[in-house]
């Protein structure tokens, strides 16, 4: 019987809820699902490699056909050495369209046999971006329902250092 390979390529910077609800329903299409984040030296993240594959981890352990790696290179070559027949990716909006067509069918001229399935996240998720939430979370806004709770966690954190101290007084029961 044939195994079904699929990678989801991304920056993950940060993991979303609209990231996990294309998670949940790509590892119930496929056999195995790489949840594969984009090592970039030229784009600067707010989260560190190590960070972004932790969380990853964390919360995808509840999904026993799904892993989490970090390529670099080309995403076609990446695909191949996992032997994978399929690359994810979610479109919210027509806006997403074009962008990702460019890249699916740059993709397709790479590695004809490589195919791009294009899956919609649920609605409550359409116009949630980690760039939105990174900029929501810097500006003091409310991410709860968007993020899971370490990733929240995690940017208060990384925004606000006064925050981290203020958290460890709390678990320590100072303040
Ligand atoms: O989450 P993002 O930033 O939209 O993901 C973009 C990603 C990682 C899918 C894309 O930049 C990518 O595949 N990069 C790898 C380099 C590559 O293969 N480039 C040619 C693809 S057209």
């Amino acid at each position: 019987m044939k195994h079904t390979v699929a990678i989801y390529p991304g920056s993950f910077d940060p993991l979303t809820n609209g990231h996990l609800d294309l998670i949940d329903r790509g590892s119930k299409i496929f056999d195995e699902l790489v949840v594969a984040i984009l090592r970039n030296p030229e784009k600067a993240a707010l989260f560190s490699l190590e960070e972004r594959v932790t969380m990853l981890e964390q919360q995808t352990g509840r999904w026993k056909n799904v892993r989490v790696d970090s390529f670099e290179g080309l995403l076609v070559d990446y695909a191949l050495r996992q032997k994978a027949q399929a690359v994810l990716r979610g479109i919210r909006a027509i806006s997403d369209y074009e962008y990702e067509l460019q890249m699916a069918l740059m993709n397709r001229k790479l590695r004809p046999e490589l195919e791009t399935v294009f899956i919609m996240p649920a609605e409550k998720y359409s116009y949630l971006s980690s760039r939105l939430v990174r900029e929501v979370a810097r500006l003091g806004g409310d991410i709860s329902k968007l993020v899971p709770e370490i990733v929240e966690q995690r940017l208060r954190e990384k925004l606000d250092p006064a925050f981290k101290l203020q958290s460890r007084k709390v678990k320590a029961g100072r303040t």
